[in-house]
Parts: structure tokens; C-alpha cells; sequence
């Protein structure tokens, strides 16, 4: 039996983190920057927590592991929850500033919404079964990518001045969950 809580979790986590944000600024600009970064960052780890999911269980298999890897798809929808409130947060962010979308930040986020939108809506037995081959390719690049947008977002900010460290630990999370994906594909090979 799989257990829904995650997407519960990673939609009210969503929701307190925008509320967080929007109660934290000086004025509403810095309010929905706040609650954008504040978004992000919960979202980060809800993606972090599916892309080890089936690494942690093959390195350290317990029934913690396998409870996480067979509740995968909730965790998730859960992240697919927390991004959407994300996906609401910049869009009043750039309504309130005025501010046009960077074009980079426009086609990587596009496409990285439209990949995760379809790893949802597919998250499911029917979908698997008609989508065959191409539900594992879709998956594999959509989790791939997403994971590949933070690392570069954060490895990135590392050399800002202002955030340097809390930019520095996040980079420092997401290369430690490709690491364990290696770790875990060499493993499998080596069995
Ligand atoms: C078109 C799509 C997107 C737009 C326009 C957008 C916009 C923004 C904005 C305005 C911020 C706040 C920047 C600041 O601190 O001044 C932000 C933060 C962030 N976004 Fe998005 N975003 C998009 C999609 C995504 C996606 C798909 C991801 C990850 C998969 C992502 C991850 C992040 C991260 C990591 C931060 C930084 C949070 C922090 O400071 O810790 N964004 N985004």
C-alpha cells in the first residue's frame, strides 16, 4: 500500500514556506522574492528525497529505504505540489516588479515545468503500462534535469557574497545525491 502523506507534506510545506516569505519583506517586492527563494528551497529537498529514493535503497536496504523507494511517486507529487506553489510565487513576484522573465531563466524553468507536469500526470500504473519504454526515458530525464536546474542554480550563487554559505550547502546536498546515485548504479553493476 502506498502512502499519499508526502504530496500532503510537500503541499503545506509549500504553503508555509509562502507564507513564511510573505511575512518576512520589508515591502512586497522582498515579500514575494522571499517567498520565490522560500518555495524553492522547500521544494529542493521534497526533489532530493525522490532523486535518492532508489540509490539510498540499493546502498543501505532497511525497511526505511524501501518504504521511501515504494512511496517515491507520492514524494514526488509532493514536489510537484511545492514547485506549483513556486510557479505561483515568481509569477506575482515578476507581476509586482514589473520586471520581464530572463530569457535563460524562461526556456530552463519552461522546460523544466513541462517535464515536471508530465512525470505527474503520468505517475501512475495506466500511464506506465501505455507509455512502456519511453515512461522510463521520460522519468529518467525529468528527474535528471530538474535535479540538474538546482545544482546550477545554487553552484552558481556560491559566489555571491550575500549567500554564499547557505548557496555553498545546498550545492554541496545536491552533489552528494548524484554521488549516491553513482555509488548505487556501481554497486548494482558489481552484483
Ligand atoms: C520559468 C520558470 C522559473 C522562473 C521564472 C523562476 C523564478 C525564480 C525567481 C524570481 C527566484 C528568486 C530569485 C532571487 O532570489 O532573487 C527563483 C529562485 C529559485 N528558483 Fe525558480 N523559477 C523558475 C523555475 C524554477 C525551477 C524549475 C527550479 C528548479 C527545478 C527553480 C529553482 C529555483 C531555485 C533553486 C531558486 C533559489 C532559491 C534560493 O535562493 O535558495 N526555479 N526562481
Amino acid at each position: 500500500m502506498q502512502r499519499r502523506w508526502p504530496l500532503a507534506l510537500g503541499l503545506a510545506a509549500g504553503f508555509l514556506a509562502l507564507q513564511a516569505g510573505l511575512q518576512s519583506g520589508a515591502d512586497v517586492v522582498e515579500s514575494w522574492r522571499l517567498a520565490t527563494r522560500w518555495t524553492a528551497r522547500t521544494g529542493f529537498f521534497l526533489l532530493i528525497i525522490t532523486y535518492s529514493a532508489s540509490s539510498l535503497v540499493r546502498l543501505w536496504p532497511n525497511p526505511m529505504t524501501r518504504a521511501l523507494l515504494r512511496d517515491r511517486r507520492w514524494w514526488g507529487l509532493g514536489f510537484a505540489g511545492c514547485h506549483t506553489i513556486h510557479l505561483f510565487a515568481f509569477v506575482t513576484f515578476f507581476r509586482v516588479t514589473g520586471e520581464p522573465v530572463p530569457t535563460p531563466v524562461l526556456i530552463g524553468g519552461g522546460i523544466a515545468y513541462i517535464l515536471l507536469y508530465a512525470m505527474a500526470l503520468t505517475s501512475n500504473r495506466a500511464s506506465m503500462k501505455a507509455l512502456g519504454k519511453n515512461w522510463k526515458r521520460l522519468h529518467s530525464l525529468g528527474i535528471h534535469y530538474l535535479w540538474l536546474i538546482f545544482a546550477f542554480d545554487y553552484i552558481s550563487r556560491s559566489f555571491s557574497p550575500e549567500t554564499w554559505a547557505m548557496d555553498l550547502a545546498f550545492s554541496a546536498i545536491a552533489l552528494g545525491a548524484l554521488g549516491l546515485r553513482i555509488a548505487a548504479r556501481r554497486k548494482g553493476r558489481r552484483v
